[in-house]
């Protein structure tokens, strides 16, 4: 069985979809779609991050490697690739994981290092995407999972899914409507290339 590492910084919640999605490949009524992995851990740079009580429900090993406590990035990037290669995982999974990483970390897990973008890359890279789509007068919007390069938000995309913004739409309404469709093509995402890698 492979393992998957997920790195979070917040509520966890597609860090949570895809996690259930592993779990419930080994109940006795297995998806049409498995994700053909375990999630061998959840990792925070933050120690608040409400993802990290969600994934101790779900039976999950989490772990916390606190930005605020090193003195670079470099120095940051290389206890958190540790903490990660403890679990030997194919795949490095960032769901809502808020820290630019070194060039460094990127090379480290090339191939097996992916994210989720709240927006149709590349559209809208960086923070505040829901809100810019709406000024913009996007009649669309919605989410990427891509790999990941040394750029921020570029690299190869792998999955992508639309919404309707909608008249009179807040960025809270809208990411609202962003996140059910994350929920959905993030664990297809990983499913698909734990099948292929
Ligand atoms: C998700 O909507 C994800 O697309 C976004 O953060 C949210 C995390 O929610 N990621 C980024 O903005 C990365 N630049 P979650 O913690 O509930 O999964």
């Amino acid at each position: 069985m492979q393992h998957i590492v997920i790195l979070i910084s917040g509520a966890g919640s597609n860090m949570a979809a895809i996690a259930r999605a592993a779990q419930r490949e080994r109940g006795p009524e297995p998806p049409p779609r498995g994700l053909g992995a375990r999630v061998a851990a959840v990792i925070s740079n933050r120690p608040d991050a409400g993802g990290l009580r969600v994934a101790a429900e779900l039976g999950i090993a989490t772990a916390v490697v606190d930005h605020k406590t090193f003195a670079s990035r470099e120095a940051f990037d290389a206890a958190l690739m540790q903490a990660i290669d403890a679990h030997a995982p194919a795949l490095v999974v960032l769901a809502g994981f808020m820290r630019v990483l070194t060039p460094g970390f990127v090379a480290h897990y090339a191939g097996r290092l992916v994210n989720i973008h709240p927006s149709l890359l590349p559209a809208f890279p960086g923070l505040h995407t829901h809100q810019r789509a709406i000024d913009e007068g996007c009649k669309l919007a919605g989410a990427t999972v891509h790999r990941v390069t040394t750029e921020l938000d570029r690299g190869d995309i792998l999955a992508q899914a639309a919404v309707p913004v909608l008249p009179g739409d807040t960025a809270e309404a809208l990411a609202a409507r962003v996140q059910t469709q994350e929920h959905l093509i993030y664990p297809r995402a990983v499913a698909d290339l734990l099948r292929t890698s």
